[in-house]
C-alpha cells in the first residue's frame, strides 16, 4: 500500500515516514525544499533500509503536483504535512502564509479529487483553538480567535477539508498536533531548522551545544504556574505512530463520518521553565537563558485531552518530556559530531 506524503522532508514528515515504513507502507514524498534539504531522506534510509523518492515539486504548482499524482495512481492515501509554519514569521508575511498554505492544500484537494484517492490526513495544530481558557481542550470545544495568520491557515484548512468531504468520497482526518519536540532515537533522523531556530526545544539544544548564545524565555508574566506559556510537548514519534494509525483507521472504514478530527497530545501541561529544566536535568547542561517580553501571536497556555484518540485511533503517546529532551539532545550532539567528523 503506497501513501503520498506532502513535507516528506520535514520533521514531522521524515519521522512519520519511518512509522509508515515500519508498519508495511510504502511512500513517496513531495517536498519542494525551500524549507528543508533532502538530509532526512538519507537518514529514514540508514533506520529503514529503504530509499524514499521525493519530487522537488511545489505544491502551489497546479501541473506539477497533477503530475506527480498522475504518476501515483496506485496510492491508498495522501498525509498533506507540506505547510509554512513559524508563527512569528507569519504574523510578518501574513500573505505569504495564506498564500503558501492554502494554496498548496487546494491544489492536494483538487488531485485527490481528480485521482479519487480515498484517504487523506492533514496537519492541523493546537493553535486552532486560539487562547480559550477551556483546558484542557477537547475537540469539540469551540475556536476561539487565531493569534496569528499561521493559525489562521490551520483553521481555514480545516474547513476546506470538511467543505469537501461534505460533498466527495474521501475520507478525511484532521490531527491537532500540540508541541511535537524530540527525534528519533537513533538519532539519525530529527528536527533541522534552516537558519535561526524558531520553536522552544531546538533553540534550546543549540543553545546548549553553543549555536546560539543565549534563549531567551519570551515572558514570565503570564497568568500561569511560573508566569511563562504553558504547552503540551508530545514526541514527534508518538505523533507519527498516530499518522499510521489514522490511515489504517481510515482504510478500515471504522470512522463514523467523512472528516473527523483528533488531538495529539500528552494531555500535561509545561511551562517553558519547566521544559528548560528538563533539560538541564537529562543533560547536565547548564543552559544560558534570560527572560524577554512576551512574542507575538503566542497563546498563553495549552495541553490536550486525547481521550478520542486513544479510544479510536488506539493511539497511546509513550515518551515523556525526559526523553523527548533526551532524544533532541542525542540528535544535535549527532550533528555536531558530523560537522566535526567532516
Ligand atoms: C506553535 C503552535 C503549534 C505549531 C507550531 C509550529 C500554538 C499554541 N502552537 O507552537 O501548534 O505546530 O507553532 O511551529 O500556537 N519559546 C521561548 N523562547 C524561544 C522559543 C520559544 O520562550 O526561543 C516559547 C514560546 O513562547 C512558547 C513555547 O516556547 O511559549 C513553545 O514555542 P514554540 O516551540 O515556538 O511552539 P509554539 O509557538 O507553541
Amino acid at each position: 500500500m503506497k501513501v503520498l506524503v506532502t513535507g516528506g522532508c520535514g520533521y514531522i514528515g521524515a519521522h512519520t515516514i519511518v512509522d509508515l515504513i515500519n508498519n508495511g507502507f510504502d511512500v513517496v514524498s513531495v517536498d519542494s525544499n525551500i524549507r528543508s534539504t533532502t538530509q532526512l531522506l538519507d537518514g529514514i534510509e540508514k533506520i529503514t533500509g529503504k530509499k524514499v523518492r521525493n519530487y522537488k515539486v511545489d505544491l502551489c504548482n497546479l501541473e506539477d503536483t497533477n503530475a506527480v499524482f498522475h504518476e501515483n495512481r496506485d496510492i491508498v492515501g495522501v498525509i498533506h504535512f507540506a505547510a509554512l509554519k513559524a508563527v512569528g514569521e507569519s504574523v510578518h508575511e501574513p500573505l505569504l502564509y495564506f498564500q503558501n498554505n492554502l494554496t498548496s492544500l487546494i491544489n492536494v484537494l483538487k488531485c485527490v479529487k481528480e485521482y479519487n484517492v480515498p484517504n487523506l490526513v492533514f496537519s492541523s495544530s493546537c493553535s486552532v483553538y486560539g487562547n480559550t481558557t477551556a483546558l484542557p481542550v477537547v475537540e469539540e470545544t469551540p475556536l476561539a480567535e487565531a493569534q496569528s495568520p499561521y493559525a489562521r491557515t490551520k483553521q481555514m484548512g480545516e474547513k476546506i477539508i470538511e467543505d469537501y468531504s461534505r460533498v466527495n468520497d474521501t475520507q478525511s482526518i484532521l490531527l491537532r498536533y500540540f508541541n511535537p519536540v524530540g527525534a528519533h532515537p537513533s538519532a539519525l533522523i530529527g528536527e533541522l531548522p534552516l537558519g535561526k531556530p524558531d520553536n522552544l526545544v531546538p533553540v534550546i539544544t543549540q543553545t546548549a551545544i553553543g549555536k546560539i548564545p543565549k534563549l531567551t524565555v519570551f515572558g514570565d508574566d503570564y497568568n500561569t504556574k511560573d508566569g511563562s506559556c504553558v504547552r503540551d510537548y508530545i514526541h514527534v514519534m508518538d505523533i507519527a505512530n498516530a499518522h499510521t494509525k489514522a490511515l489504517q483507521y481510515l482504510i478500515e472504514h471504522r470512522n463514523e463520518s467523512n472528516c473527523e478530527v483528533f488531538n495529539l497530545g500528552t494531555g500535561n501541561g509545561v511551562t517553558v521553565l519547566e521544559a528548560i529544566k528538563a533539560f538541564e536535568k537529562i543533560s547536565g547542561v547548564k543552559l544560558n537563558y534570560t527572560i524577554g517580553p512576551r512574542r507575538e501571536g503566542d497563546v498563553i497556555a495549552i495541553y490536550a485531552n486525547n481521550t478520542k484518540a486513544k479510544e479510536k485511533l488506539q493511539w497511546e503517546p509513550k515518551i515523556g518530556i525526559e526523553d523527548s529532551m533526551r532524544t533532541a539532545w542525542q540528535w544535535e550532539v549527532s550533528l555536531r559530531n558530523k560537522v566535526l567528523s567532516n
